[in-house]
């Protein structure tokens, strides 16, 4: 017999219960327990649908060996808390806006900060605090190019909105290709394999204004110029968008929220390694796959087994330590890098002079965006303000910067920047994956009951993106659960939801 009668028996079979076959077969148990490894907003956003999916009686561990919230975090300076992670959302960011709302969370706007574009001696463009003027100097510089960038991205964003479409009836991805591939077709497939400069070149929009614009703007949000990936350059590009919000009281808010309604136990704790587990159950004696998760905490090292595992981590090694035992066929290494970012937050005074003023009193712009030139030891830096709103009163004294750059800032650096400060602290991250265009991206079943969540980062690495992500992995370890395969992978979903209206 051919090897994939079982296959195609078992596919016969579930077509037969789905036609309804009455009391044919049992249902399915519930799995008993399931382990999530990670608590940043990916891990706790995905502890949050396990329940709403899974019901109240399913046993639900997030294994965290950090902080919960993970690359979402605070740094406190003078006595206040600012964001040292992921700061901004965008407003159509849907899933953080309701977890937001679900939590009861307060948000905060962004508020406006005069941009300069800085190439290492001067300013190519620079705002200031009049709206109608910087509208004149952009126009100037650039004429129409970042009206048509706009209208460009915001059709992008139209498509990649779809996915809370298909969420919402359920529909999950089994790979994170599939999933681009459902929101934006082969045009979205191809923004993952051009740079963002390419597909800008492509849609016809200037050299200046990706030199400069687009470049800066890729450098302040992921440490990388314009030859990133097309897909992460956009999602990049949103990040200039009006109305960009962040949590009051710091983003982290949400993660502990998400855990605490999820009614799941957080174990603080390690995770050192997974291993596949076999047992015989069932009526039929089918196999039934488990996992080991042996973690490390204050209590030494401890052993538990789960029906489904959730990874809501990289597993880049230098980031997550997790090996995997006894899987067939083996899981495939992790290797891609992710890009170091170093948060500084400083409080004190800008050195108008090392960026071109000859009078500091001049000097306006507190965002400041880079061009590519190898002197430069800073991505960008801009005036932040504390996450706690009672705090945001008009400083007496000199603002808090935050300075992004690639490594810590020596002290010679520091003197260079600022002309006095007092307050200085750091955060070092693997921050996002170090794009570039043409790479594939990691699966998102690791095993039959294994997920995996962040590779959806080498699409582009968001909040959202992980939320979304989280989601994903949920409807896909349900619908597998239960065998349920037709809501998987299906073609032409948006025209087939569109009908259904
Ligand atoms: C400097 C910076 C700025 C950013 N700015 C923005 C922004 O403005 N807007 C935006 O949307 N996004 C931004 N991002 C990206 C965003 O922060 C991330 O995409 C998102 O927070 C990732 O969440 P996650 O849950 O997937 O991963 P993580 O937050 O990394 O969570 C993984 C968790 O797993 C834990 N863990 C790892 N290994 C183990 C183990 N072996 N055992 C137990 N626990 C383990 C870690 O401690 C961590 O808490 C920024 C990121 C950085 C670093
Ligand atoms: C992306 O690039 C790969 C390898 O260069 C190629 O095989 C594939 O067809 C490309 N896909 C698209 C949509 O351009
Ligand atoms: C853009 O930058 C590239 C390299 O960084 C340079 O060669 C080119 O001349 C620049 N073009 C414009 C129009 O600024
Ligand atoms: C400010 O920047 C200028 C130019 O880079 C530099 O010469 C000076 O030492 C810096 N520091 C202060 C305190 O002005």
């Amino acid at each position: 017999m051919p090897a994939q009668t079982p296959a195609a028996l078992l596919l016969l079979l579930l077509a037969v219960r789905e036609g309804g076959a009455p009391g044919a077969e049992e249902p399915l148990r519930p799995p008993a327990r399931i382990g999530v490894i990670g608590a940043g907003i990916g891990g706790t956003a995905a502890a949050y649908f396990l329940r709403q999916k899974f019901g109240r009686d399913v046993l639900i561990d997030v294994f965290e060996r950090g902080e919960v919230g993970g690359r979402l975090a605070t740094l406190n300076v003078d006595g206040q808390d600012y964001e040292a992670g992921g700061d901004v959302i965008h407003p159509q960011n849907l899933h953080m806006k309701h977890f937001a709302k679900d939590l009861g969370l307060s948000t905060l706007q962004r508020q406006f900060s005069p941009l300069g574009i800085y190439n290492g001696d001067e300013f190519v463009f620079e705002e200031s605090s009049y709206y109608l003027w910087n509208l004149i100097k952009l126009f100037w510089n650039y004429g129409l190019n970042p009206l048509r960038m706009y209208i460009w991205v915001q059709e992008i964003l139209d498509k990649f909105m779809r996915i809370y479409h298909y969420q919402s009836h359920d529909y999950a991805f089994s790979t994170n290709e599939g999933l681009l591939h459902a929101l934006g077709g082969a045009s979205f497939m191809q923004l993952l394999n051009q740079t963002i400069e390419e597909a800008m070149q492509e849609a016809g929009f200037s050299q200046k204004f990706i030199n400069e614009t687009v470049t800066a703007i890729m450098r302040f949000n992921y440490g990388q110029g314009a030859s990133v990936s097309g897909f992460v350059g956009v999602i990049s590009l949103l990040g200039v968008d009006p109305g960009l919000w962040s949590v009051e009281g710091g983003n982290k808010l949400v993660c502990s929220g998400l855990l605490s309604a999820s009614k799941a136990q957080l174990i603080s704790g390690s995770v050192l390694s997974l291993e596949e587990k076999t047992r015989q159950k069932g009526r039929s004696g089918d196999p039934v796959k488990q996992y080991d998760v042996t973690y490390h905490s204050k209590s030494g090292l401890t052993t538990e087994l789960y029906d489904i595992v959730l990874i809501a981590t990289p597993l880049q090694p230098e980031i997550a330590h997790i090996a995997f035992h006894n899987f067939s066929p083996p899981i495939q290494e992790f290797s891609r890098h992710y890009h170091q970012t170093v948060t500084t937050l400083v409080h004190g005074h800008i050195n108008a002079t090392f960026f071109g003023y000859r009078d500091p009193s001049q000097f306006e712009p507190s965002s400041i965006f880079t061009m590519e030139n190898p002197k430069l030891f800073i991505n960008g830096i801009i005036i932040v303000f504390p996450v706690k709103k009672s705090a945001r009163k008009p400083p007496l004294g000199p603002p808090v910067w935050r300075v992004f750059s690639h490594n810590s800032l020596t002290k010679e650096q520091l003197n260079l920047l600022f002309s006095s400060y007092d307050f200085i602290e750091e955060k070092n991250w693997l921050a996002y994956p170090k794009y570039n265009s043409q790479e594939s991206v990691p699966p998102i079943i690791l095993h039959d009951q294994m997920y995996y969540l962040n590779g959806i980062e080498w699409l582009a690495s968001a909040m959202e993106m992980s939320a979304i992500a989280a989601k994903n992995a949920v409807l896909l370890a349900h619908h597998h659960w239960y065998k349920n395969l037709d809501r998987v992978d299906q073609e032409g979903l948006h025209d087939r939801l569109q009908a259904e209206l």
